[in-house]
């Protein structure tokens, strides 16, 4: 048994949960100890973790008695949803909702949540400028997310909010890397016409979220928002044209065009960007570098990411 204190992290094979549980790893003298969990402990990024050090745990978010197994004990818990694996904001509203109950009953002592904001606070369902989406929601990664955090507040769950940004790995992963046009260049395309889009290495974001369980239950009620730097298209694209030695160019795009692409997702993001572009002080002011940078140092800047990640981005 350990002394330190557990903290019970979703999604630990992933991104977000991954950027945390190899920081708290990381660092031994910490005081915190790792429970990963996973639905598959004989994966390949599981016994990684286990490597580590991590006690790696089976538990599915959608399996209440695993979720209580998993957070039995636990001083804290990392909760994070998985939009894009079913599209589904009911899903996730139900699985945030679940971690939510589980982390009561367990008497966790502190929460980060990852989250969004609610886009209906500045779109109403009303507003015309972008369409409705699965009924009620403008961007339903976003608001589902926000919907969620009621759940945490009401249930008494000490929890602290995390307002997360886009991850540069979107340009590895996401399908949004530099792509040929019709003249044989190079470009990004995106909808955010010139204003700038709060972006973050997704390793970071876990980096974070250790900052605030070291902070301790003191930040439950807290809502935080970070990202690594705000770049624009143009300002982005002068970084890939540098990093890869090729000239890259920002093509804008409007949204309505965005919302078109016809890929799984193409509206939700079209709208989200929307909001991003149209919201842009307020979306950013949320979301300071410099809050990111206090609760972890090792913050990287774009060109920082794109130097080490440069060969990971594919292209045509
Ligand atoms: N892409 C972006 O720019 C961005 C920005 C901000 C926020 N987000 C949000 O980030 C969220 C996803 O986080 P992520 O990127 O860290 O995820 P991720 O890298 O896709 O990792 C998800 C991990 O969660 C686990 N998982 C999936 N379903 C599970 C379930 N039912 N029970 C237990 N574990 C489950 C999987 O692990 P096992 O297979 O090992 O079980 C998987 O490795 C999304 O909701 C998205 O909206 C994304």
């Amino acid at each position: 048994m350990t002394d330190k204190k557990i903290i019970a992290v979703a999604g630990a094979t992933g991104a977000q949960g991954g950027g945390l549980a190899r920081a708290i790893l990381a660092d031994a003298q910490g005081g915190f100890a790792v429970r990963a969990l996973t639905r598959d402990p004989d994966s390949e990024k599981a016994k990684a973790l286990a490597r580590l050090g991590a006690e790696v745990v089976k538990a599915d978010i959608g399996d209440a008695d695993s979720l209580a197994r998993a957070y039995e004990g636990a001083h804290g818990a990392f909760c994070v949803t998985f939009f894009w694996d079913h599209f589904s904001p009911d899903r996730e509203f139900a699985e945030a909702r679940a971690m939510a109950s589980a982390a009561k009953r367990a008497n966790v002592r502190h929460v980060v949540w990852s989250t969004l904001e609610d886009t209906r606070k500045w779109v109403p369902l009303s507003d015309s400028r972008m369409p409705t989406l699965q009924g009620k929601y403008k961007v339903p990664h976003f608001d589902s997310k926000a919907e969620a955090d009621r759940i945490f507040t009401e249930l008494g769950v000490p929890t602290t909010f995390l307002l997360t940004s886009f991850y540069w790995e979107n340009f590895i992963y996401f399908g949004m890397g530099p792509k040929k046009g019709a003249d044989g260049k190079l470009a990004i395309t995106l909808p955010m016409g010139d204003r700038k889009l709060p972006g973050i290495a997704a390793e970071d974001i876990g980096r974070c979220a250790y900052g605030i369980f070291k902070q301790g239950p003191s930040q439950a009620g807290k809502t935080v928002g970070i990202s690594g730097e705000h770049l624009s298209g143009e300002e982005m694209a002068r970084e890939f044209t540098l990093a890869l030695q090729q000239d890259v160019r920002y093509n804008e795009v409007s949204p309505e065009t965005y919302r078109g692409f016809g890929f799984p997702g193409a509206e939700d993001l079209g709208n989200m960007f929307q909001v991003k572009r149209d919201f842009n002080d307020d979306f950013r002011r949320a979301r300071r570098p410099e809050d990111a940078r206090a609760l972890n140092p090792a913050l990287l800047t774009f060109r920082q990411w794109l130097s080490a990640n440069k060969a990971r981005i594919p292209l045509e």
